[in-house]
């Protein structure tokens, strides 16, 4: 007998997976060294990250925001923990397989750039897409494009060492955007950036999370940052301490300890799964 399903029950899956988290997190642990003298970066997280949003990760110095992030990526091992990512484990992977992985679906701003000293501003950015056996030419004509829209036109030949702490921030973030990536991560990415260039770079990194990506599917955008001028691009903002998420919300919401709930504005309080 054949079982035909109702048009209203497919309709119910295809929505409920279209709104399924793109990355979920739960019990999340990491430590660093042997037992005795560890230091225990990330004590527990649980979180989602939606399709289309715009997270935004604060707290201080040291309260295990860039381990999240590699771990999010992909890049560390959790000691303890899952971490999922457009529904796959990164733990069913091997190293190669991960590797691969990043590059066809992650694009990284790094807190200290990373770029390559030995290649001008155009060939950094260029670099992900030809990897992606993008050609040549289409790769060069989309890296200069990227880097106009960063203010970066004028300096396509300049090598890293000839270019300020902000312009090289802006490389490296035209260099994540290239790709179009279905998940944008980005830490501290307008710490070097006067207000008018950080308006300019936010928006690119809020259009990551808005726009599909090359398949049209829903990516997402976490950054972390110590820099309250973009708090308002943020659909989520979460707030670390001590390696826990202590509490989050919208932009502004109610409340939190010392956390979004400072940020003025308005909305609801949410606590963090
Ligand atoms: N590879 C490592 N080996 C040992 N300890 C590490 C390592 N990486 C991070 N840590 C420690 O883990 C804790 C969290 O570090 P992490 O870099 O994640 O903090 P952060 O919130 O990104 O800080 P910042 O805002 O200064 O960038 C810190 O105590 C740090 O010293
Ligand atoms: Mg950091």
């Amino acid at each position: 007998m054949t079982l035909v399903v109702p048009d209203i029950l497919t309709a119910a899956a295809a929505s409920r997976e279209a709104s399924a988290p793109l990355v979920r997190l739960r019990g999340v642990k990491k430590s660093f060294g042997p037992a005795r003298t560890a230091v225990h970066a990330l004590r527990g997280i649980d979180l989602d990250v939606h399709p289309r949003e715009l997270l935004l990760v604060v707290g201080p110095s040291g309260c295990g925001k860039t381990t999240m992030l590699s771990i999010i990526s992909g890049v560390l091992n959790p000691t303890a923990g899952e971490v999922d990512v457009f529904g796959c484990a990164w733990s069913t992977l091997s190293e190669d397989a991960k590797a691969r992985r990043r590059g066809e679906l992650l694009g990284f701003v790094f807190q200290e750039f990373r770029l390559i000293p030995t290649l001008d501003t155009l060939e950094n950015v260029m670099a992900p897409l030809l990897i992606g056996h993008v050609p040549w030419t289409e790769a060069a004509g989309r890296a200069a494009e990227m880097l106009a829209r960063v203010g970066l036109g004028k300096r396509l030949h300049a090598r890293p060492r000839e270019l300020s702490g902000g312009m090289q921030q802006r490389v490296s973030i035209a260099r994540a955007l290239v790709t179009r990536p279905r998940m944008l991560v980005c830490d501290e990415p307008t710490a070097n950036l006067d207000s008018g260039t950080g308006q300019v770079v936010m928006d690119l990194i809020r259009d990551a999370a808005r726009e599909p990506d090359a398949q049209g599917r829903p990516r997402c955008v976490i950054v972390v940052t110590h820099d309250n001028r973009i708090f308002h691009y943020a659909d989520r903002i979460e707030r670390m301490e001590d390696g826990r998420i202590v509490s989050g919300g919208v932009p502004g919401g109610a409340g939190g300890t010392g956390g979004a709930g400072e940020l003025g504005g308005h909305g609801e309080k949410k606590e963090s799964s």
